[in-house]
Formats: structure tokens, C-alpha cells, sequence
């Protein structure tokens, strides 16, 4: 028997209708590792990270966390997203409540932790990510890099064993993007494991220990960055990568 890796996606197949968007993904993640997808838009990235944190009912195959299924029926999806936390490209914040508010109310009602121990954990975050000063804020009164660290943070805030972030720069003025990654590149170098869906090429390949390149629903080559940006044999990951190098994106 082989190894369990800490989370494991087997033969995962998801349609919408007729459209098949996952066509069998099988994909592994270690424990401190950071994974990225890559690929064109609508490959299927955002599926794949949403059918991981049961945002999506998945039709075939199996997702496995630490070893423990965590998919199809009788799964405790509440559970699930303790342990899995999801960063989405448009920050999903709640308008109406304050940074702080945003960041302790998963705590509060799902870990069940006092008001006072969840803003304690909240503001040691925040500061952790440069914005102890705006705890008070609502988030339209932050820049698109700022309400993203939020957004960030109050996942962090569920101490997940794992962190989806889903193109969580894609929205950003490019002047904000390193602000956040710069929050990525510290979590992976604490060990944070990471699933990530990203168009940030040079990034995946600072981060990475392991990348993957989707195309319709499949992973047609994964390998360590050096190998997948330098030497990819797969015609498709090859096209891929040249649009993103004269997009000046590489
Ligand atoms: N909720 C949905 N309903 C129907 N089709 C969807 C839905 N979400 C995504 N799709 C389709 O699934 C495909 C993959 O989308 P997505 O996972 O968002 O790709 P990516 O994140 O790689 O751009 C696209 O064809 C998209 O139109
Ligand atoms: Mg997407």
C-alpha cells in the first residue's frame, strides 16, 4: 500500500448539466506542502477547489483528508470546513460588518470561543498581517490588498489544516498583488498546506513544491515547478505556457 498523503483526491469527476468539468482528477497533497493549479480559465480549478470544501457535491470519486473521507454522503461538511479553509478571489466579506467582526464570528459560532478570546486571536493576526489598525474598519473602507489579508486572516482564525486560495489576486490593482502574496509566501514558509488555483506563474514557481497543469477537467502534467516551467512535455501545458510568457506573464 502506498503512503496516505494528507489530503487525497481520487478518480473526482463533477458535471454541471452536460458539461463535464472534472473528468477524474486524482491529485495528492502532503502534509507542508503548497500545491498550485494552473491553467486556462475554465479548466476547472475553482470546481476542484470548491468540491474540496463540499461547496460542490462531487459525482464520482472520493476526497480524503488525513485519511478520513470527506466526501459524498454522511460527510460532516461543518467539520470538513473547520478544518478546510477557502479564500475566494472577490474577498467575500461580510459589507456590513466590521474587519474584526468578520474575523471572530466563525470562532465565536463554530469553535465556540468568547468574544474576548476570539478578537484577542483576531488582532494578534491582523497585526501579524500589517492591519491591527484597521480592526475597526468596514471593509469598504479598505484597499482590494487589505479587505484580501482580512479575508485571509479570518480564514486563519479556524486554525484549518489546509487553505484553499482560489485566484486570490486575480481581483487586485497590480500594485496590491505583492502585498498579498507576500501574506502566501510566509504562511508556506510556516508550513501551511496549501491547495491554490493562481495565474501568478512566477509566484507558483517561488512557492511551489508541487504544480499542476489542468486543462478540460484533467491534470495533464504535474511535477515539481522547475520541471512543469522549464521543461514541460505536454504539447498543451508547452501552449499554455507560451501564451503566459508573451503575455508577459512569466
Ligand atoms: N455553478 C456552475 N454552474 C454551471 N457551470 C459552471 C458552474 N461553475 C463553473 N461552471 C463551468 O465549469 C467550467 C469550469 O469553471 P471553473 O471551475 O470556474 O474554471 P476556472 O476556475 O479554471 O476558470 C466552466 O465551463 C464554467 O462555465
Ligand atoms: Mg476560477
Amino acid at each position: 500500500m502506498s503512503p496516505i498523503s494528507f489530503l487525497e483526491i481520487e478518480g473526482l469527476r463533477k458535471s454541471y448539466g452536460a458539461n463535464e468539468v472534472l473528468r477524474g482528477i486524482d491529485l495528492s497533497v502532503e502534509q507542508h506542502q503548497v500545491v498550485c493549479l494552473i491553467g486556462a480559465s475554465g479548466c476547472g480549478k475553482s470546481t476542484l477547489l470548491r468540491c474540496v470544501n463540499a461547496l460542490e457535491t462531487i459525482d464520482e470519486g472520493q476526497i480524503r483528508l488525513d485519511g478520513d473521507v470527506v466526501s459524498g454522503e454522511g460527510t460532516d461538511v461543518d467539520r470538513l470546513r473547520r478544518d478546510v479553509g477557502i479564500v475566494f478571489q472577490a474577498f467575500n466579506l461580510f459589507p456590513h460588518m466590521r474587519v474584526l467582526d468578520n474575523i471572530t464570528l466563525g470562532p465565536r459560532r463554530i469553535h465556540r470561543h468568547s468574544r474576548a478570546a476570539a478578537e484577542a486571536q483576531a488582532l494578534e493576526l491582523l497585526e501579524r498581517v500589517g492591519l491591527a489598525a484597521k480592526a475597526g474598519a468596514y471593509p469598504d473602507q479598505l484597499s482590494g490588498g487589505q479587505q484580501q489579508r482580512v479575508a485571509i486572516v479570518r480564514a486563519l482564525a479556524m486554525n484549518p489544516r489546509v487553505l484553499l486560495l482560489d485566484e486570490i489576486t486575480s481581483a487586485l490593482d497590480p500594485e496590491l498583488v505583492a502585498e498579498v502574496l507576500g501574506i502566501v509566501r510566509d504562511l508556506a514558509a510556516e508550513g501551511m498546506t496549501m491547495l491554490l488555483a493562481t495565474h501568478e506563474m512566477s509566484f507558483a514557481r517561488e512557492v511551489a513544491h508541487t504544480v499542476c497543469f489542468l486543462h478540460e477537467g484533467v491534470i495533464l502534467e504535474q511535477g515539481p515547478p522547475e520541471r512543469i516551467f522549464g521543461a514541460p512535455t505536454e504539447p498543451r501545458t508547452q501552449a499554455f505556457l507560451h501564451r503566459i510568457v508573451e503575455a508577459g506573464r512569466l
